[in-house]
């Protein structure tokens, strides 16, 4: 019973409902069926009553024709994708953006994340990495790669002598937690990398770090997989024509599950320390 209840709590959590709107649950099948004359004028939130309690329904006046639809445009609409691009070219500076970012109302992400992740490191560093999603700790804490995925790569960047205290900058294709992890609606995923292409125009990095297949596909625009993309350089052009040298290379998450592939993503990392020594 107990497990059953906690294993309920933790889908809830999931699906994005981790908070009550009240300090007391009501149990609303329990409530009174309210008299004939207050159930007439009963707003649109109530809760519907089974037929058979209800009383007969007076005569009344046929209601008014609907309103034509109006309010936000659907969640799905291309000009959502179309907005964001707006939004974030009108940024021009990663506070600009950051803040437009934050401030951003067409994904439906940001309903059920905890918290909107942007970057972490410093902007201006020499590496720029770009990752797929914020997972449940980036959700709480705000910041993107910090759960043990997030560690390991810090690992991996460490050995090469950059940490995200000047070395690397790192963010996400995406802002907000899908919740449970679901994969984002292509609208959703438009949205984003509107605003993270102008992330990487405006942090202009040295080199640019794509860390797993979802990555390299959305911001290469590309369908090859990453086991073919991964430890060979490529360019990212910025709209000033600049291009940036780019590495594609596997996601921490998969070298975690996939240890023997970490030998590749080795290799991927002496070949940005090399490409680093080279830019000077
Ligand atoms: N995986 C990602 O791609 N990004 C994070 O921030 C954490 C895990």
């Amino acid at each position: 019973m107990i497990e059953g209840a906690a294993a309920l709590l933790r889908w809830y959590v999931d699906q994005g409902v981790d908070e009550a709107v009240g300090e007391e649950p009501v149990d609303r099948f329990a409530a009174p069926t309210p008299p004939p004359a207050a159930a007439a004028t009963a707003t649109a939130t109530a809760m519907p009553i089974a037929p058979a309690a209800r009383a007969p329904a007076p005569v009344r006046a046929p209601p008014p024709p609907p309103a034509a639809p109006r309010g936000p445009v659907p969640l799905e609409s291309p000009q959502l994708v179309e907005d964001a691009r707006a939004l974030a070219n009108g940024c021009s500076t990663l506070a600009e953006l950051e803040a437009a970012v934050r401030g951003f109302e067409g994904c439906a992400l940001k309903r059920t994340a905890k918290n909107t992740v942007f970057a972490d490191g410093i902007a201006g560093a020499p590496v720029m990495i770009v990752g797929e999603a914020p997972g449940a700790d980036e959700d709480r804490l705000g910041k993107p790669f910090v759960g043990v995925s997030g560690q390991l790569m810090d690992r991996m960047m460490g050995a090469i002598g950059l940490t995200r205290d000047g070395g690397f900058y790192i963010t996400n294709i995406l802002f907000w937690r899908p919740p449970g992890n679901r994969t984002p609606t292509t609208t959703e995923q438009g949205m984003c990398l509107a605003f993270t292409r102008r992330h990487i125009e405006l942090a202009k990095p040295k080199v640019l770090v794509l860390a797993g297949g979802v990555a390299v596909k959305a911001v290469l625009d590309t369908t090859e997989g990453i086991t073919r993309l991964r430890g060979k350089w490529t360019g990212y052009t910025l709209g000033d024509g600049t291009v940036i040298p780019t590495m594609p290379t596997f996601h921490p998450a998969y070298l975690l599950r996939t240890p023997a592939s970490k030998r590749q993503s080795w290799q991927d990392l002496l070949a940005i320390d090399k490409k680093l020594k080279e830019l000077g």
